[in-house]
């Protein structure tokens, strides 16, 4: 039953009961629709009390039918808050808890509202691409004036009840039950209205308030432009609003259906609808049911206190678990946690946490050099140097101090999780928990599943991951795991490009403008480039074969790093992160080129953006053909929590999908017939998809 339908004293209630948080689906809104027909029909029934049982009045569109037939099959919302505005008897919305997107749109169809305070008010559409589709964008600024009902709308945040309550939303502001309230309300109101000659106030009728609107909605929209830069919606948003300002209610309404139907087609509101379901997605994992029981975690260790351990100690206190941090030397130890302390001052400096707040967290961190201390810890994060014998000697020690059931991770980045798995005698609860830098900021955390990780282990660090806030993406091991063995591919042919013709500061402005937070030169300096090559040196040993550019190497033997040394691929003036275009290295690039015989050319931003995203979804295939990743939503996830992917195109495999797998294989070819083509040996799983019209989401 997605409504129930009782009567209350001649007060029909028309109960919205779609769990969680009662999802306007096909089930339900057919069902408002019989309730408000057999309360016309009774003629016992004098008013009609609409609301939501459980946990909401509505949270809006049943996630469960996006993309179905179901989300616009008849009766429509628009549909349905119609016959609610028409009802001949009075509907009075009992608002509670949350009243979001077509639940709200819901509540201002109705003639009266009535709400409890500390419920969640909001039209979060734009949040996915979208406007709110149902009359929203006519009828808010009806009921709260212009100004505040633009920011709600074309922000998406929520407003808490008792905030809008002198706004002209609710007519009454309960305290307690809302339902008796709303019951009283409505008895009452249905004895006002016969009196009014049987009419009943709509919102469709209410003049916008605002004394200068013109005004009003231009400012919005010089501020929109400049912070949505790649997003249609917002601006869309502010169209349909100006409509119902100028032409009215109906023109107007006609006209946000218009607005609507055109954002759910753009590319933007898929890769927005794409994330928000590919990060519920990325908590699944196939083999691994969601009621697998997890094991408690009441107590973490850290070992090892550099930039990566320190910043993964932060993310559990934060959450409130007591962090015991192991160094080998006190040295070691005192400047993690003092690295730790800054990093808390600089949040108590921008008013984000208080000093006492700073105290707590920094006492529920337990510094230690002793084992011994980790004996009662649930889950033991090891972030020591990235060595392999290092490993071996903390996992021997944590094997044999560890109480049983503990599960130890690794945030090894490069490292084999099998053979550090096999150093102790429980390979199940070896699990890789890889963070990215600043550990404390970054949103993703890859989870490695090792060939032994056992099942309740992993699904007890995919909880673990929520608690701390991250987007977690189970890999499969392999060198790099999604996200490095996919940005390989790209800064290989970033490094290429140089050789053929294009210098750092071209192809950092073209991938940028196609809304990457960082271009792959900028980027390297910022991380150090040493990095990447002491990867490099290691390739060359292991895989003889695969060819790369040397231009890298031999900025790197100059010992430009990157910012850290005051300059990489671009100078830097001290105290300024600004990158500037570096005439001595740009000369370098020429010189390597006419050393290896490679005549430049002009390369185009078209083909840069083309060869480093189609890097990215080459390499992706892969990972996704060998099972490494079981999604390709997975490795978007990674991209655009991890990599500063632009949000608007939804991540490199949704992004190939867009341009269509027969575009983005013709386009590979082209490059492998070209010089460095050797570099594109297309996936088979893109020539499989693209011959039966297909794409990685289906
Ligand atoms: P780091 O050099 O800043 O820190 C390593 C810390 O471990 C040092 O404080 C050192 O004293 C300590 N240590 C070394 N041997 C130890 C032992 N046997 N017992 C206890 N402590 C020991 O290195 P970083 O950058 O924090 O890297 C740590 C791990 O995280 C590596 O496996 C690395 O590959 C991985 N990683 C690093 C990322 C980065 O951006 N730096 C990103 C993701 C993973």
């Amino acid at each position: 039953m997605a409504v129930d339908y009782t009567t209350r004293d001649g007060v029909a209630v028309i109960t919205l009961n779609n769990p969680p948080v009662n999802g306007l689906g096909l089930a339900t809104r057919a069902g408002i629709m019989d309730g408000l027909a057999r309360a016309d029909r009774d003629p016992a029934i004098v008013a009609i009390v609409l609301t939501g049982a459980g946990k909401a009045f509505s949270g809006g569109a049943d996630i469960t039918e996006f993309n179905t037939p179901k989300a616009t099959q008849e009766p429509t919302l628009a549909t349905v808050i119609r016959a609610v505005e028409g009802s001949a008897k009075p509907v009075v919305a009992a608002i509670h808890s949350v009243a979001m997107g077509g639940g709200l749109e819901l509540a201002l169809g109705a003639h009266y509202r009535v709400a409890v305070p500390g419920a969640q008010i909001a039209l979060p559409e734009v949040k996915l691409g979208l406007l709110p589709g149902a009359g929203g964008t006519q009828r808010l600024p009806r009921a709260i004036g212009l100004e505040a009902a633009l920011n709600m709308i074309v922000s998406g945040v929520p407003v808490m009840s008792e905030k809008l309550a002198q706004s002209g939303l609710f007519d009454e502001m309960a305290e307690g039950d809302v339902l008796e309230a709303a019951l009283a309300f409505a008895r009452r109101a249905a004895a006002r209205d016969m009196g009014a000659g049987g009419t009943h106030p709509r919102l469709r009728d209410r003049k916008i308030q605002h004394d200068n609107a013109a005004g009003f909605i231009q400012f919005a929209r010089n501020s929109v432009a400049a912070v949505a830069k790649h997003f249609p919606a917002p601006g869309k948003c502010i169209d349909a609003i100006e409509a119902g300002v100028l032409k009215g209610f109906d023109q107007g309404l006609a006209f946000e259906r218009e607005c609507f139907v055109a954002l759910v087609q753009t590319p933007e509101s898929r890769a927005l609808r794409h994330a928000f379901f590919g990060e519920r997605a990325a908590s699944k994992i196939p083999d691994v049911p969601s009621d697998t029981p997890v094991r408690a975690i009441k107590q973490v260790a850290v070992i090892g206190a550099g930039t990566m351990g320190g910043g993964i100690a932060m993310n559990f206190v934060n959450a409130g678990l007591p962090v015991t941090l192991l160094e080998t030397k006190l040295e070691a130890l005192e400047r993690g946690l003092a690295t730790i302390r800054k990093n808390y001052e600089t949040t108590v400096k921008k008013g984000k946490l208080t000093q006492e707040a700073l105290e707590s967290r920094m006492a529920l961190i337990k510094p230690t050099l002793s084992y011994d201390d980790l004996a009662g810890a649930d889950l033991i994060v090891e972030a020591v140097f990235e060595e392999l014998g290092v490993k071996e000697q903390v996992f021997r020690r944590l094997d044999e101090v560890a109480k049983p059931g503990a599960i130890l991770a690794s945030n090894t980045s490069t490292l084999d999780l099998n053979k550090i798995a096999a150093f102790t005698k429980r390979p199940a609860d070896i699990v890789g928990m890889h963070f990215f830098s600043p550990a404390n900021v970054m949103k993703l955390l890859e989870v490695v599943r090792g060939k032994d990780t056992a099942k309740d282990a992993l699904a007890t660090v995919m909880q673990i991951a929520k608690q701390i806030k991250k987007t977690a993406v189970v890999s499969g091991v392999c060198d790099g795991f999604i996200g490095n063995r996919m940005v390989e591919q790209y800064v290989r042919q970033a490094l290429f490009m140089l050789e053929e013709g294009a210098l750092p500061a071209q192809i950092d402005g073209a991938i940028e403008r196609f809304g990457f937070a960082m271009g792959p030169f900028r980027m390297s300096d910022l991380a150090g480039n040493d990095i990447g090559w002491a990867i490099r040196k290691r390739r060359y040993q292991e895989q003889p074969d695969m060819h790369y550019s040397k231009i890298a190497d031999r900025l790197c033997e100059t010992g430009r790093f990157g910012q850290k040394t005051g300059g990489g691929w671009y100078d830097y003036v001290a105290g300024d992160r600004n990158a500037r275009p570096s005439a001595l290295v740009d000369q370098m690039i020429v010189a390597y080129s006419n050393e290896v015989g490679r005549a430049r050319r002009k390369i185009g931003d078209d083909e840069i953006v083309e060869r480093l995203v189609f890097a990215l979804v080459n390499e992706g295939a892969k990972i996704l053909a060998e099972g490494i990743a079981s999604k390709a939503s997975d490795i978007d996830m990674v991209y655009l929590t991890g990599y500063g992917f632009p949000l608007s195109r939804g991540g490199p495999m949704l992004y190939a999908d867009t341009v269509g797998l027969y575009n983005v294989e013709r386009a590979m070819a082209r490059y492998a017939a070209q010089p460095n083509g050797d570099a594109w040996q297309i996936a088979p799983l893109i020539t499989e998809l693209a011959a039966a019209g297909r794409g990685f989401n289906g």
